[in-house]
């Protein structure tokens, strides 16, 4: 049967290059762990993103083989929840927050700081893989504010001086 949509959303420009999938990985994931039910969808590319930092297009085709389901099922699946990428992340994960409180302190300039500082924009990832930078709307330490989330590091009060020591801290 044809399967035409939704597809995978297009890589933005500079992306780092598609991991390689091992798929006896992947069929660990599938079959022995979620016992290849199609209702553990979520789950599996939980645990597909938890193994590559991302969701590879090759294991999620492998996955809708597997399935049996049409991949335009899974990208809608994938797509429809924002924790998962679709695009290789770096080992740190920057992210700024842009709600209203940490707006009013500041923030915007700290996510302009960053992105000069680490050389990309928002949603991009280093070359290097060592950083990816992203935003969000509150992470619930308002009064912290501006604040900046690396990894599962929270950072209040972020000041654009201090920007350069932040994220040297992170290999
Ligand atoms: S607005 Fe930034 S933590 Fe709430």
């Amino acid at each position: 049967m044809a399967d035409h949509a939704p597809q995978p959303p297009a890589r933005p420009t500079g992306s780092p290059p598609e991991v390689e999938v091992d798929p006896r990985v992947l069929d660990g994931i599938i079959v022995k762990e979620f016992g290849g039910r199609k209702e553990n969808l979520i789950m599996i590319l939980q645990s597909i993103q938890k193994e590559y930092g991302y969701l590879p297009e090759k294991a999620l085709r492998h996955t809708a083989e597997r399935l049996e389901v049409p991949t335009s099922h899974i990208y809608s699946v994938g797509t429809f929840y924002s924790t998962f990428s679709f695009v290789p992340k770096g080992r740190h994960v920057v992210t700024v927050c842009l709600g209203t409180a940490c707006h009013v302190r500041g923030a915007q300039r700290v996510l302009d700081g960053l992105s000069k500082r680490l050389d990309i924009a928002p949603g991009e990832t280093t070359a290097d893989m060592r950083f990816s930078l992203e935003t969000v709307r509150c992470v619930g330490c308002c009064s912290l504010g501006p604040v900046v989330r690396i990894g599962q590091d929270t950072h209040g009060r972020v000041g654009v001086d201090g920007l350069t020591r932040l994220v040297d801290q992170y290999e």
